[in-house]
């Protein structure tokens, strides 16, 4: 029972009857899945660590068949969970009872893009490394890059504001999204799919979606400025008691390899550093990002993953890992730490051979407790998703946690939206 084991009861939604089932199957005929195979792999979230009951998956094409399905879920009190390409750390991207899962995969079309502004503007089932690959052709780039690019999708990455690997280079979601087009839980369209780079007119709405891991509505489009594709790059990897990758993206590469010597030629004078080398060509590039990008999958490979992505002091970054160690001493398998050093971002990782709420319990609240002390951040890029919802007071001021709560009660006043996650539960 989903309630015995994540200490969670389902909330007074309805059930899904055959005539709920007849509807959809006549709205998007062919796109509703009911199988239980076939549903598997949308119930378990993609670390396997949270597994939801769902009997039925939408797969919608268009924001107006995001709408009718909304608004027909919200009359009936049908609770639902948005879902991109389920690559989410945090346990939001799958039902926890049996929500109806919608997904945005067969919304995957390129709407128009721009090669003056740089401005792309698409579906939010697009997959990332599709738009990249997409805009490469056209000699640009997206902001974005992740170890998940090959599945995750743009929809659910501004809905998790995503962070990942070129955030120090072109800035965050919140700079480069410019529009959004959402579905509101009652079935209403809010289009601000704006293509402008300035647009002071009221409130700046989108950004209330970028980052609410599908609590507030369902991000059917996105409007984002791409840089232009670097014409040179050049890629470090260097070692001491570290490992450190530094990639520079420029115009000039007489110029960036000048500037890239100096700085080498001072990082390993002063000891800093003491082996490394130096990538320029697309396959060596590739090759020692892998490196970077696969920690992730790695460690899946290790046994349980505990899970911690928390902004810090970037002095300050790697003692938790030493202090988890040392705390933890026998009873984990692996402390380990990697992350975003420039974004002052840190990836606690703790392996051990089976779940055990006995180590759990020695990890939390101690790595929150940290954190706060710092004025860190509990969730510095996954987002609070169904795991780390109770825990949003060691970043959050209670007033600012209240006004979140109201902001869902009048957006969502049903709760039908991705319930169980994000938020505690109002009192
Ligand atoms: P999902 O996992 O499907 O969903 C995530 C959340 O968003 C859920 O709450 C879901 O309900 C909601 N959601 C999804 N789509 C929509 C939508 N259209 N409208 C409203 N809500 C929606 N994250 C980083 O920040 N930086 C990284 O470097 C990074 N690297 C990763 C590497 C790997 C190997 C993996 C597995 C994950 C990584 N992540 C990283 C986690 C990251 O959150 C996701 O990869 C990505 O942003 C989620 O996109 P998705 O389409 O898979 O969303
Ligand atoms: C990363 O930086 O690799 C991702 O955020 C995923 C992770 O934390 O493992
Ligand atoms: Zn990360």
């Amino acid at each position: 029972l989903t309630s015995e084991r994540y200490g969670v009861q389902r909330l007074p939604f309805s059930h899904v009857s055959d005539s709920d089932l007849t509807f959809f199957e006549h709205l998007i005929p062919g796109r509703v899945i009911t199988d239980p195979d076939e549903l598997r792999p949308f119930n378990v979230d993609w670390l396997q660590s949270v597994r939801g009951c769902s009997k039925m998956l939408l797969r919608p094409r268009t924001a107006a068949e995001v709408s009718e399905i909304l608004r027909y879920c919200n009359k009936r009190k049908l609770a639902v969970n948005p879902q991109g390409g389920n690559t989410g750390l945090v346990g939001g991207s799958v039902p926890v009872f049996d929500e109806i899962i919608i997904s945005t995969a067969l919304m995957n079309q390129v709407i128009s893009f721009n090669s003056v502004s740089g401005i792309l503007v698409c579906q939010a089932g697009c997959i990332l490394e599709n738009l990249n690959q997409y805009l490469e052709e056209l000699d640009f780039i997206m902001p974005l890059d992740l170890g998940a690019k090959g599945s995750c999708h743009i929809g659910g990455n501004v809905a998790t504001n995503a962070g990942g690997l070129r955030l120090l280079r072109y800035g965050s979601l919140r700079g480069t999204v410019l529009g959004l087009e959402v579905v509101l839980a009652d079935g209403s369209i809010l289009n601000c799919l704006a293509s402008l780079r300035k647009d002071n007119t009221g409130y700046d709405l989108k950004q209330l979606f970028i980052g609410s891991e599908g609590t507030l509505g369902i991000i059917t489009a996105v409007s984002i400025l791409c840089p232009r594709k670097p014409k040179s790059v050049n890629l470090v990897f260097l070692g001491s008691p570290f490992y450190i990758l530094i990639e520079t993206s420029g115009s000039n590469s007489a110029h960036d390899e000048e500037k890239l010597n100096n700085f080498l030629e001072h990082v390993m004078a002063s000891g800093l550093v003491t082996d490394g080398t130096v990538a320029t060509e697309d396959k060596k590039i590739k090759m020692l990002w892998s490196l970077r990008e696969r920690i992730t999958e790695a460690l899946t490979h290790d046994g349980c993953v505990y899970k911690y992505d928390l902004s810090l002091p970037v002095e300050r970054l790697y003692d938790l890992v030493i202090d988890t160690r040392a705390r933890l001493g026998k009873t984990a398998k692996n402390v380990v730490g990697y992350g975003h050093l420039g974004d002052g971002n840190l990836h606690l990782n703790i392996t051990a051979e089976s779940y055990s709420h006995s180590l759990l319990n020695a990890i939390e609240p101690f790595v929150y407790e940290w954190t706060a002390q710092y004025n860190g951040s509990i969730s510095a890029e996954h987002g609070l998703g169904f795991k780390k919802k109770h825990y949003i007071q060691y970043s959050k001021p209670q007033e600012a946690v209240l006004l979140m709560q109201q902001v869902k009660a009048m957006l969502d006043p049903k709760g039908i939206l991705n319930p169980y996650k994000t938020l505690p539960a109002s009192s």
